[in-house]
């Protein structure tokens, strides 16, 4: 839970700065214009709000009971700040679609600092939608269609080191998320001593991000920074080197040193600096790894917990690997697009698990939702954990069960996974198809157990939710389920016929 009180904390002063505006403001206003009214709600104890209620509760419980109590929207403060929570699609989409530039993203300064203030998710506007379209290229499908085989070798490496071995679920899956990112961005050309000083660069940028920002030597926050300085150094390099060469690339990165603004009255638009690259290359990684593997974390659980269905997505799988002759032949695009179950079994993987509970957005005005105010400077919270795990749009939404997604999509915005409008996520086609291709390699490969407590009930946050200790499994190999299915359905053992 430390990392997630941290980020509470760390909305404080922001936070207290913006409601002592509001209340002078509100003063100023004296009441003789008749302003809507705030949304319902308890603010609990002055300055420290209903904080000590959240912590001293599972998250969810906290936001479910608020909800139940009060509505779809409700107010509250945590650690000094005046928050609004959303809990229903429409004020969702209200947020994040229709009235987006009344809403700004927010991160407490500490971690934009971690992770670089350029970063295209700090932003709003021209440079933000610039940035936006400059990254869809080389994460959109064409570009992943040629990424297929570099998902495939890291897929399959990740799972061969484990092999034989107790190891935390998360932490396998954290390496694979990193090689993935990693490819995506220097095209699969870094060589491995650079890959190595980045990946073990950006763990203690990482350390740092979620711990409490205190400047002073020797501690993590401060690590960090100089491991950020490092990493700098190191991308300003590669970036040094491909100029060097006269070719920049058409990865991530290229793309990234490539980008003109659009012109001007004077001309060509500029490029982007090498700051402005190197933290979005920053902010890409983190985007990206976290989020994907604790996703895929619970997709180890899920399938472990539902033999089942693992048998049904192991013989959609072996159709797959059979015709890949036992897996000497590569996976192809088309054959990721082709997994019907395993797909669906991700997407209520993501339903179930909501790894991303809700989001953050300050109003930069005051806002009128249905007759409610919210007034200027306050943090604004979507919760769609809430909407997922709600009977109105899911039924039975406790239960695992990946087929209502085959009788029927999803009413309109009440399945953000990857969030909505102009900020949602443009890696969610990359994390799936790592997802995929991960499931394809495991099932059809590999039998695993898990070690210790595996009950629902044991979550920890890393910042994102995993199973307890990140799930402990023992990987074997063993391919013996992956025999052959013929075209009819039929299972036969292993080709020999
Ligand atoms: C299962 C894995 C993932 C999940 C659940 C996820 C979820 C999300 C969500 C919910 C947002 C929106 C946050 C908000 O509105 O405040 C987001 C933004 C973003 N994601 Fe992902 N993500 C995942 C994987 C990835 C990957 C693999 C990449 C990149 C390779 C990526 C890159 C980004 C970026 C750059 C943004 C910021 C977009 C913007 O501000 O315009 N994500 N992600
Ligand atoms: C970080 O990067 C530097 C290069 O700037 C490298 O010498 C170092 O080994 C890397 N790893 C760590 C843990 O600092
Ligand atoms: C199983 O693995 C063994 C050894 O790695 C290999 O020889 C065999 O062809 C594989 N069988 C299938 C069905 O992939």
């Amino acid at each position: 839970m430390a990392p997630f009180v941290i980020l509470i904390m760390c909305f404080i002063s922001l936070a207290f700065v913006s409601y002592v505006h509001y209340a002078s403001r509100q003063r100023r206003r004296g009441g003789h214009e008749k302003a809507a009214k705030l949304p319902p709600g308890s603010m609990g104890w002055p300055y420290i709000g209903e904080t000590l209620q959240l912590y001293s509760q599972n998250p969810n419980v906290f936001f479910a009971s608020r909800q139940k109590r009060y509505g779809e929207i409700f107010k509250t403060r945590l650690l000094g700040c005046p928050c609004v929570m959303l809990a229903s699609p429409e004020a969702a989409r209200f947020v994040l679609v229709t009235q987006s530039h009344l809403f700004k993203p927010t991160y407490p300064r500490s971690k934009e600092r971690m992770i670089g203030p350029w970063a295209l998710f700090f932003h709003q506007g021209d440079y933000h939608l610039r940035l936006r379209r400059l990254v869809q290229g080389p994460l959109g499908p064409y570009a992943l269609r040629a990424l297929v085989p570099d998902v495939e070798a890291a897929a399959r490496s990740t799972l061969a080191d484990w092999d034989g071995n107790v190891a935390s679920t998360f932490h396998a899956m954290k390496r694979l998320s990193f090689d993935v990112g990693v490819a995506t961005i220097f095209g699969g050309q870094l060589d491995e001593r650079r890959k190595a000083e980045l990946r073990q660069n950006y763990s203690v940028v990482e350390k740092g991000y979620n711990s409490f920002p205190n400047s002073f030597p020797g501690t993590l926050y401060y690590k960090a920074i100089q491991a950020r300085r490092r990493l700098h150094g190191v991308l300003s390099e590669i970036m040094r080197e491909r100029r060097a060469r006269g070719e920049l690339g058409s990865d991530l990165l290229g793309c990234l040193m490539q980008s003109r603004a659009p012109a001007g009255d004077g001309g060509a638009g500029a490029l982007l600096t090498d700051e402005q690259v190197a933290d979005n290359v920053i902010g890409v990684l983190f985007a990206a790894q976290d989020t994907t593997a604790s996703a895929l974390t619970w997709i180890v659980k899920y399938l472990h917990d539902n033999p089942k269905l693992l048998e049904a997505v192991g013989a959609e799988q072996a159709a797959i690997h059979h015709a890949n002759h036992g897996g000497a032949r590569p996976l192809t695009w088309a054959q990721t697009r082709s997994m019907a179950l395993t797909h669906r079994v991700i997407l209520e993987s993501l339903r179930m698990a909501s790894i991303i509970s809700f989001t953050f957005r300050e109003a930069v005005a005051d806002v009128e939702y249905k007759g409610f105010l919210i007034p200027k400077g306050w943090k604004v919270m979507p919760l769609f954990r809430n909407i997922h795990h709600n009977a109105d749009y899911f039924q039975d939404p406790h239960k695992f069960d990946p087929s209502r997604f085959e009788v029927s999509s999803p009413r309109p915005n009440t399945f953000m996974p990857f969030g909505n409008g102009v900020h949602a996520c443009p890696g969610n086609e990359l994390a799936k198809l790592e997802m995929l291709v991960l499931i394809h390699h495991l099932v059809t490969g590999y039998r695993w157990e898990i070690h210790g407590c595996s009950g629902d009930e044991v979550v920890e946050y890393s910042p994102f939710p995993v199973p307890k200790n990140g799930l402990l499994a023992k990987l074997r190999r063993d391919n013996s389920t992956a025999v052959s299915v013929d075209t009819d359905g039929s299972r036969n053992n292993n080709g020999v016929n």
